[in-house]
């Protein structure tokens, strides 16, 4: 029976399990019951191959490839790599991952569920941990809304645009992105969620709408809607609804990504090594009452 320490604002620690063999049914009820509560679970030493990772992370649901097919693992194309380093003067993956604040996928019809990111290299310098990751907790988010912008937006619903990371990327300027093409925007057209969702694992309502890709509220004209959502980002982000990972080689973590939102900071350089492997799943079996159903009751 996997062991779980919570930590503060969110996140867990989730020993005695060997995420390398295939989970019991109990196992993954436990996990999944402790991903709704705590949002981030980071499994220690836990240094998965590539059909290992992908296995694990199919129980949560449909894994989203690469839409470019570009860095992804030679054999398993599910997983994908984020990594600065360079063989022979070329990336090995992709360098500049979710470095600022979002939620995968909101974009999507079927919005992303769970990251799986299993730490295989881990910048350090004099000794500091560096390529941290951080997180929001979204239902503290909700519940500690303001009760009047609650009633407000009680039915509202917000329009999430890839477009807007991939330009807030183009203009830092860090990482030679080119803005997108009119055929490439067309390949991820936005999509519309409630601002609020009901979370399919704790029933308990959170704040869906993140600063990554969040571009309008569509039932308020245009000034009402860019002064709300931004009210909305800097309450999200409020420090004491933040959790930071520091990773360590081998830690596998997932994240839920209805709940919360999260951040890779860039603090680290080109010669300061950082290599993950990835797999991101869908939503696409988390809101079958059934799947949950079964799922939790094993
Ligand atoms: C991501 O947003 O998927 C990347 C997170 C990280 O590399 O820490």
């Amino acid at each position: 029976m996997p062991t779980i320490q919570p930590s503060g604002a969110l996140g867990a620690r989730v020993t005695d399990i060997d995420l390398s063999r295939p989970m019991s049914a109990p196992d993954f009820a436990t996990i999944l019951r402790a991903l709704g509560e705590h949002g981030v679970l980071c499994f220690p030493n836990q240094l998965l191959e590539p059909a290992a990772l992908r296995d694990f992370s199919l129980r949560f649901g449909s894994i989203q490839t690469s839409l470019s097919g570009k860095f992804q693992d030679p054999e398993i194309p599910e997983v994908g790599i984020l990594s600065n380093i360079m063989v022979d003067g070329k990336p090995i993956g992709l360098a500049d991952a979710g470095q600022d604040w979002h939620t995968d996928m909101s974009y999507r019809d079927t919005m992303g569920f769970v990251n799986v990111l299993n730490a295989h290299k881990v910048p350090r310098r004099n000794g500091q941990v560096l390529g941290s990751t951080e997180f929001a907790n979204m239902h503290k988010a909700y519940d500690e809304l303001d009760p009047a912008l609650k009633k407000k937006l009680e039915n509202a619903t917000a329009t999430h645009d890839f477009n807007k990371f991939w330009d807030m990327m183009v203009k830092r300027g860090t990482a030679n992105r080119k803005p997108l093409t009119p055929e490439e925007r067309a390949k991820r057209p936005p999509a519309v969620h409630p601002v609020f969702l009901t979370h399919p694992i704790t029933g308990r309502k959170v704040l869906y709408c993140n600063p990554g890709y969040a571009v309008r509220i569509n039932e308020l004209d245009e000034a009402e809607s860019d002064r709300i959502l931004e009210e909305l980002f800097a309450h999200q982000l409020q420090p004491r609804f933040l959790h930071k990972h520091q990773w360590s080689e081998g830690d596998l973590l997932i994240w839920d990504n209805i709940g919360t939102l999260h951040n890779a900071i860039p603090d680290y350089t080109v010669a300061e090594h950082r290599l993950m492997k990835r797999c991101q799943v869908m939503a696409d079996k988390v809101f079958q009452t059934d799947f949950i159903r079964q799922s939790l009751a094993a």
